[in-house]
């Protein structure tokens, strides 16, 4: 087959390129009558476009031509058009380019923002990405409901900025999602607080930009070669389509005429909608009747042309076959690696016995929608009880997220972790099938309504219990896991209150490429470590982080985020510090554990949860520093008369190695239409 197709092919190739640039002349751009101008200074303006109403197929193809300072241009609204293909449904605009430069004279960081938002185009995902320059630059993109963004960075040793290569130093790119037509450049003050590096012009750029006409110099950061380059603006492509229409939808809506009308022209649906092209050995335009014909390509060429297209079809299809089996089969290696390491505890369910056990997934049976999925409880025919996760909706996301969690919590055996027992692989989505923790989660036990005593040692435990189930994630298994989403409605309880770690649906394996990342956020407002959203890299301090907030919930009894509160109330996690800050810890604790006795040991949690909430990760404990902290305060309060342990408590509180408390504060700025304006802002 390869063989064959190599053979067919060259010919083809040779015979298309003699014949090419001829039938590309013959192919004229055509207007929908006599009377429309099909030209813009030296622009082409083919049908369905138009430079008058009656010219384009409807509004939103009615294009501007005007003469702007002695110079001809061709204007979408008010984006300039620099050309416009028929055959690929694409048209390259010009957009503006987001910059925030810092200015050493006087202290000031000034902002241009630039937005598009278009309703006739959508980004071309595969032609187009993002692109961030800078030093320390956090840059981002926010799009319908997309946050896409880079880290660049320069470091005169290893991050040295080179030219032509765009992965991290000095310069980063990032995919785009498919159908995006609007988003928003934004940056997140300097990522390195300090000063920025470079000291003569100091600019960040975000842009979304053709990646073809992109090519890194260092020089962009050190001069404004890359904003004067083109008045500011970068070339962008495109995609158009007729209507948001599919083609099926096309061709049977009866409000607007189907615009595919010549003969030998096919429907194609593409990111926008649907748009017409040419068949096959066809060129022209295929909008106006009569647009596709057969050129100058002889019939000697269009049949080898349909050969080779056929042969090249069935290639890719042997291909996709070979791949399917390949995922299947690596599937397989995976799943039995799995097995192995697990020993037998590892189950495979039948669809049957799992719809058996759920009583075919009742409704009544939910106890929880824990990540991405319902969670249903189930008893097996020998009367164990389980907890069954299963997806709702199927998208390739979740599908990778459950794979991740069952590969996680597959390599973990801890007693503080929930026990996953098998998984069900009949179905398109797997099922997971764990232990079942009968007594809820530790956020139900907290802020449920029925207000129920808990000591103050038992409160300990949980901490200590989760803290240990964290740290053994972070130390003990290889590479390290990441829980990714710590809080308290992720810590179950059994019957005398044994905490369980669960839901790994956010987890990860081993820290993520560094260079280049496209992060859809995970995690939960009110635990979210600040540090992860500036740098998106989760680390373990991302979880001390979460598990600081969760300390605060054990010992104030407040949800960590209160979406009702006043605006300084709404995050525990500043409430607490301000309590902190201003000697009233007291006033914040719950009730129930506020003793003479305890004040102390209170403030020796309090001040290990500030640890833990510091805003920089490498100024946070690690898990197993926590753990060990909350086991010591644990046996402090077991046994609070021994002289042994008052001189340990008296140690405790004199190592607390107090830092500064940073706290978050949000600028807000205006976004200038078009980059017009700069905007300052104090730092
Ligand atoms: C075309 O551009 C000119 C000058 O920018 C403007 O006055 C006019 O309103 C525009 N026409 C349309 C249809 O956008
Ligand atoms: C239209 O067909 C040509 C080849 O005939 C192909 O190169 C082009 O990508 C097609 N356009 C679209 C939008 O599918
Ligand atoms: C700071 O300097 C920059 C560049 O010299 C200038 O554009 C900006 O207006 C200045 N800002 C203030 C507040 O003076
Ligand atoms: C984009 O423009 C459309 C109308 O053209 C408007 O409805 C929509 O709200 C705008 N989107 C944003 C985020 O501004
Ligand atoms: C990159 O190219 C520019 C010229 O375009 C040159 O001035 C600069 O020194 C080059 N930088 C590196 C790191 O080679
Ligand atoms: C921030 O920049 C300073 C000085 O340039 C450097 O010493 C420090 O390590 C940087 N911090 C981070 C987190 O990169
Ligand atoms: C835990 O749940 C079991 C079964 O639902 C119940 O009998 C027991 O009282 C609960 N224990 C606590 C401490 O709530
Ligand atoms: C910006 O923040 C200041 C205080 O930080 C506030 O007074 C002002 O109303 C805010 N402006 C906008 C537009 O939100």
């Amino acid at each position: 087959m390869e063989k064959e197709y190599t053979r067919l092919l060259l010919p083809a190739h040779l015979l298309l390129l003699l014949f090419h640039p001829a039938a590309a002349d013959t192919v004229p751009v055509v207007a929908r009558s006599p009377g429309c101008s099909t030209k813009c200074g030296n622009i082409d303006v083919p049908y369905p476009f138009g430079l008058d109403p009656q010219c384009a197929i409807h509004s939103g193809f009615e294009l501007n031509c005007t003469t702007v300072n002695g110079a001809t241009k061709l204007f979408h609204d008010d984006l300039e058009v620099i050309k416009i293909s028929v055959k690929d449904g694409k048209s390259w605009v010009k957009t503006w380019i987001s910059r925030q430069c810092y200015h050493r004279a006087n202290d000031t960081i000034t902002y241009n923002n630039a937005w598009i938002n278009v309703s006739t185009y959508v980004l071309s995902a595969d032609d187009n990405k993002v692109v961030i320059l800078g030093c320390d630059s956090l840059a981002y993109m926010l799009s319908d409901s997309y946050i896409i963004g880079c880290l660049s960075t320069c470091d005169d040793k290893t991050q040295r900025p080179k030219n032509g290569s765009c992965s991290g130093a000095g310069c980063c790119q990032a995919n785009l999602p498919r159908g995006v037509s609007y988003y928003q450049g934004f940056f997140n003050s300097f990522y390195n607080n300090s000063e920025p590096r470079l000291s003569s012009t100091s600019c960040n750029y975000v842009t979304v930009m053709e990646t073809k006409a992109f090519n890194f110099r260092s020089t962009y950061l050190t001069t404004s070669e890359f904003w004067d380059a083109d008045g500011s603006r970068t070339p962008v492509v495109m995609e158009w389509g007729i209507s948001r229409n599919t083609c099926q939808e096309a061709k049977v809506d009866k409000e607007t005429p189907y615009a595919c009308v010549s003969s030998n022209s096919d429907c194609v649906t593409n990111d926008f909608g649907y748009l017409c092209n040419c068949s096959s050995g066809y060129k022209g335009n295929p909008y106006v009747v009569g647009g596709c014909t057969g050129g100058s390509v002889g019939l000697v060429v269009l049949v080898i042309a349909i050969t080779c297209a056929y042969l090249i079809r069935e290639r890719r299809k042997l291909h996709r076959i070979k791949k399917k089996y390949y995922r299947q089969h690596g599937g397989m290696l995976l799943f039995q690696e799995m097995k192995s390491q697990q020993g037998i505890a590892f189950k495979i369910f039948s669809e049957e016995e799992l719809q058996r056990a759920t009583n075919m997934f009742d409704e009544k049976n939910v106890i929880g929608h824990g990540g991405h999925g319902k969670v249903y409880k189930g008893v097996l025919k020998n009367d164990v009880q389980v907890a069954v996760k299963r997806c709702m909706t199927i998208d390739e996301q979740q599908k990778k997220e459950f794979g991740k969690e069952m590969l996680i919590l597959s390599q973990v055996n801890h007693k503080n972790i929930v026990k996953l027992l098998g998984c069900c692989l009949e179905v398109e989505v797997p099922m997971l099938v764990y232990e079942f923790i009968p007594n809820g989660t530790l956020f139900q036990l907290f802020h449920g309504d029925h207000g129920q005593h808990i000591s103050l040692s038992t409160r300990l435990r949980i901490a200590y219990e989760s803290a240990e189930a964290l740290a053994y994630l972070h130390s003990c298994a290889s590479p390290p896991i990441l829980h990714g989403d710590v809080k308290s409605s992720n810590i179950l309880l059994d019957g005398d209150y044994t905490a369980k770690v669960s839901d790994f649906g956010a987890s990860i394996l081993a820290p993520t490429d560094m260079s280049q990342f496209v992060t859809y956020v995970q995690g939960t407002c009110g635990y979210l470590d600040p540090e992860y959203m500036q740098t998106w890299q989760l680390t373990d301090k991302s979880d001390v982080y979460s598990f600081g907030v969760v300390i605060l919930e054990l010992f104030t009894r407040k949800k960590a985020f209160n979406l009702d509160g006043p605006e300084h109330e709404k995050s525990l996690t500043l409430v607490f510090l301000s309590a902190m800050k201003n000697n009233r810890l007291m006033d914040i604790l719950d009730e129930q554990i506020k003793n003479d006795e305890n004040t102390e040991l209170l403030e020796e949690i309090a001040e290990l949860a500030r640890q833990c909430l510091e805003m920089s990760g490498i100024n946070r404990p690690s898990m197993k520093e926590v753990a060990d902290k909350l086991d010591r305060l644990r046996k402090v309060m077991q046994h609070p008369w021994t002289p042994e342990n008052s001189e340990e408590l008296y140690s405790l509180l004199g190592d607390s190695s107090v830092s500064s408390t940073g706290v978050v504060t949000t600028e807000n700025f205006t976004i200038a239409k078009n980059a017009a304006m700069g905007l300052e802002l104090g730092r």
